[in-house]
């Protein structure tokens, strides 16, 4: 893990992906002033000081569009200090922070103020996405336009999702003239009502509340009617868990009802199921919950059929006392930014399911280009934010070992194959 400045160096001898470019070769990458000098094949001349990393995989700095920070007012759980930590040591040089925090980020002041916190304390790039509704209550919606002006990649509903069809119509009207997606959290409450894990099997042996995994889609479906009165309607969906959902999004893109219609994962939801509930209990507590194998597999096809073009983690730190309140009042979510990189690998790229160069563009240019970050590409001129990668270190999930403050991951103790062998993170005085 380094921080580089104006120093020239070049990487040697790795094999680049920069799914941006469509290059998948062995090259050279060289380095200066904090930016991609540019890439070559093996053997040419040499730009500073030269890093051997041969038989490592050298790719973009990794870009995570979904994770929670927790500053300001949960500083317990999470800070940009040590949520930021974390992503480099999970191989992110770029992350967006969700604003359901205490205040919630919903104002330009507040992003103002935070954006001055992360200009001190982060490691990685940080950008912050602005709150749907003022003071996240759902009342009112926020002024999009100020946000947009004060730096926000886009807005979103993350953890406070809206219910009502007028709302969604208003919110994707707001955006309408923008290129930016409403980044979707979708959750219809009459249905989800206040179950805790999936309702299945496991919440019937359990008897805990259940959540039908029907809430996600018909939160689709309000967006969808919401969509019809709106041009330029352009949708991100968060963390999508149901199969049913996969099965809508592809009907709804048939039927051009949304001029971008766009889905992330996260690993868990294609590596567990709510099985994994019974044996780390509220550390498998998850909104929206771990659903069942049918689901699972449907998120996995869509993923190796590209209707899911992004992987986000979803880092959502709690407390170790926070998730042994047990399943019925743990607060719901997972960390990852320390495990994303070696559970896709692992579950993704050794499965033979998905090639290093999609994961890669999952994690890189997909989320990158969805929201307009100057991120994602070993193009000359761009960022020197690489990410290199031993795609067959083998190594065991160990919570004490992270950088986040948080320990909640039902991933503990799982065998994976693939780890970030080192993180550069360009600093500049001006981005792109
Ligand atoms: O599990 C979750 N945790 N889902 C969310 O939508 C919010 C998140 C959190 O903030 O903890």
């Amino acid at each position: 893990m380094q921080q580089q400045n104006a120093q020239a160096f070049t990487l040697t001898g790795g094999r680049v992906i920069d799914p941006a470019s469509g290059r998948d070769e062995l090259a050279d990458v060289a380095v200066e002033g904090g930016r991609i000098a540019r890439v070559r094949p093996p053997g040419a001349p040499l730009l500073g000081e030269e890093v051997s990393v041969a038989g490592l995989v050298v790719c973009p700095g990794l870009v995570d569009i979904h994770v929670h920070l927790r500053q300001p007012g949960f500083e317990h759980k999470e800070t940009i200090a040590t949520g930021t930590r974390a992503a480099i040591a999970g191989g992110f040089t770029t992350v967006c922070c969700m604003p359901n925090t205490n205040p919630p980020l919903d104002r330009p002041q507040r992003i103002a103020q935070l954006q001055q916190t992360i200009a001190q304390q982060a490691w990685c790039h940080v950008y912050v996405l602005g709150a749907a509704t003022v003071d996240d209550r759902r009342e009112e919606l926020t002024d999009f336009a100020a946000l947009l002006e004060a730096g926000c990649p886009s807005i979103t509903d993350d953890a406070a999702p809206l219910q009502s069809t007028e709302q969604m119509q208003e919110a994707l009207q707001k955006l309408a003239g923008t290129s930016r997606p409403f980044m979707a959290h979708l959750e219809d409450e009459e249905l989800s009502g206040d179950g805790v894990i999936n309702a299945g099997a496991v919440s019937r042996q359990l008897q805990v509340p259940g959540q039908d995994s029907r809430s996600e889609v018909a939160a689709l479906r309000r967006w969808a009617q919401a969509a019809t009165s709106v041009e330029q309607a352009r949708l991100h969906l968060l963390h999508v868990s149901a199969a049913e959902t996969v099965a809508e999004v592809r009907a709804l893109r048939a039927s051009n009802i949304f001029s971008q219609l766009s889905m992330e994962t996260a690993p868990h939801y294609f590596c567990l199921t709510e099985e994994a509930v019974l044996e780390s209990g509220a550390d498998a507590k998850v909104n929206p919950p771990l659903r069942t194998e049918h689901d699972r597999r449907a998120i996995l096809q869509a993923l190796v059929d590209g209707d899911i073009q992004i992987i986000a983690t979803d880092h959502a730190p709690h407390t170790p006392q926070e998730k042994a309140q047990g399943l019925i009042d743990a607060p719901p979510g997972l960390v990852g930014l320390e495990i994303c990189l070696g559970v896709a690998l692992t579950h993704l790229f050794h499965t033979r399911l998905l090639s290093l160069r999609d994961i890669i563009a999952k994690m890189t240019y997909n989320p990158a280009n969805l929201l307009g970050l100057p991120a994602g590409t070993l193009n000359s001129g761009a960022p020197a934010d690489i990410t290199i990668i031993d795609p067959h270190k083998q190594w065991v999930v160990d919570p004490n070992r992270f950088y986040s403050k948080g320990r909640n991951t039902p991933f503990a103790g799982h065998k994976l194959t693939g780890q970030v062998w080192g993180t550069i993170k360009a600093t500049l005085k001006q981005r792109l």
